[in-house]
This record gives structure tokens, sequence and C-alpha cells, in this order.
């Protein structure tokens, strides 16, 4: 056996990876044109400000790649369905995010989100909204040290029970975990989650 490839073999080759890739890139996502639109409202909403957060991992947003016209479900920080190309993950933990989340932020518009990581942010304060009960897949939600404030809930007794649920969170059927600590503005009493 030789160390070079005859033109044959390199002509397989060639053949060979091109199949790979374009097989590759016909099973890619092509993110939904509601929620790449949904997406860059939301980024134009913060400003990266790392001098107002406690902790941050990047040195740049992940955000950054976030081009109108791109799939969306390429961008850094999000996570498509493979079958739907619904987006259907959404994490910029410790993003360096600073900015207020309004309930008619477009952030609300990613009702396919199963999984939703906006921890280690600065979020002015904003409050959990109504518009996260919105959030029907929601099976994952980290929240925490995010500057976020407002009640959040009844007492444990009555999240078991399941009535009198004083935030939209609790609505939320599929959800499984659920981070909010490091939020000192938040009030309320102890979080119990039920299990499903
Ligand atoms: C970052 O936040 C600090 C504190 O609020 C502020 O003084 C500064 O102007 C901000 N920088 C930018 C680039 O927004
Ligand atoms: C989607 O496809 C990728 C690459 O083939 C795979 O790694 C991933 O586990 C799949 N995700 C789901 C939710 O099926
Ligand atoms: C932060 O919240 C204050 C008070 O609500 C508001 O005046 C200010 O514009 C907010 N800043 C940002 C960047 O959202
Ligand atoms: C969303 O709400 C904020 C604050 O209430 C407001 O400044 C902004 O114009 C609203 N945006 C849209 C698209 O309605
Ligand atoms: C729901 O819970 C809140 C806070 O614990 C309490 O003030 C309120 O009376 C309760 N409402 C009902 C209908 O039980």
């Amino acid at each position: 056996m030789g160390f070079f490839l005859s033109n044959y073999q390199l002509t397989i080759c060639i053949m060979y990876s091109l199949i790979f890739c374009s097989s590759s890139s016909s099973s890619s996502h092509l993110c939904h044109n509601d929620e790449s639109t949904a997406l860059l409202q939301f980024k134009q909403l913060f400003s990266f400000n790392c001098s107002v957060c406690d902790f941050s991992v990047y040195s740049a947003p992940l955000t950054d790649n976030w081009k109108e016209g791109t799939d969306c479900c390429a961008w850094d920080g999000i996570t498509c369905d493979n079958t739907t190309s619904h987006v259907i993950g959404l994490v910029l933990r410790s993003n360096c995010l600073y900015g207020t989340i309004h309930p008619n932020s477009s952030l609300f518009n990613l009702v396919h989100l199963q999984h939703l990581d906006l921890s280690d942010n600065n979020f002015n304060h904003s409050q959990i909204l109504p518009s996260f009960g919105r959030f029907t897949n929601l099976i994952h939600l980290d929240l925490h040290s995010s500057y976020l404030s407002g009640p959040i809930q009844s007492s444990s007794e009555e999240v078991w029970q399941g009535n009198n649920f004083s935030n939209s969170i609790f609505h939320l059927q599929k959800l499984q975990l659920l981070w909010l600590d490091g939020n000192r503005e938040l009030t309320g009493k102890d979080v119990v989650i039920p299990p499903n």
C-alpha cells in the first residue's frame, strides 16, 4: 500500500465527502421565520454589559451570530426540533444580557420552547410575568441570579393541591426543573413543585 491516493481513489474520496456533506445539510434545520424574527427582536432589547452582572463566562455575547437572513437553528444558544424545526431550546446563561423583559416581549412568541435558560443575566428587576404561562411545552426553566423581582407564588400546600397559583409558571404542566435562586427581590414562600 502506497501513501498516496490514485486519481481514482481521490475521486471516490471527494464524491464521498460531497455526498456526506449534502446529506448532512439536507437533514439540517431551517428555522421558522416568525421564530427568527422573535429572537432578533428579543436580542434588540438587551445590551451586553458585563459590569451589571455578577458573573460571566463569555467575552462576547452568544447573540453575536444572530443575523437576519441566516438559519436561526444554527445560532449560538438555540436548539431546534429535528423534525419540526421549531425553536425548542434557548440557552443564554451568563451572557451579560441587561434589560427589561416586558409583557409584550417577543420572547413569549417562542411557544415551542422546552428548555429556557436565561440565568446569570441582569433583567433589571423584571417580574416573572403571566406571559410565561404561554410556554406550555416548557420542561426546564432556569432563571437563577438574574435580577428578577416580585411575587412568585402561594404556599407549597396550595401548589400541591393544584389551586391558587399566584404565578403563571406553576401552570406549566410539563415543567420538571425550575431554578429561581439568587433573585433576592423575589417574594413568596418556599417553592415546591409537584413531581410529574
Ligand atoms: C453598563 O452598566 C453600567 C452600570 O449601570 C453603566 O454605567 C454603563 O454605562 C453601562 N455600559 C454600557 C456599554 O451600556
Ligand atoms: C437531533 O439530531 C442531532 C444530530 O443528528 C442529535 O445529536 C440530537 O440528539 C437530535 N435531537 C433530538 C431531540 O432528537
Ligand atoms: C431599568 O429599570 C429602570 C426602572 O424601571 C428603567 O428606568 C430603566 O430604563 C431600565 N433599564 C433598562 C436597560 O431596561
Ligand atoms: C412593549 O412594551 C414596552 C413597555 O411597556 C413599550 O415601550 C414598547 O413600545 C412595547 N412594544 C411593542 C412592540 O408593543
Ligand atoms: C391565594 O394565595 C394568596 C397568598 O397566599 C392569598 O392571599 C389568597 O387569599 C389566596 N386566594 C385564594 C382564593 O385562596
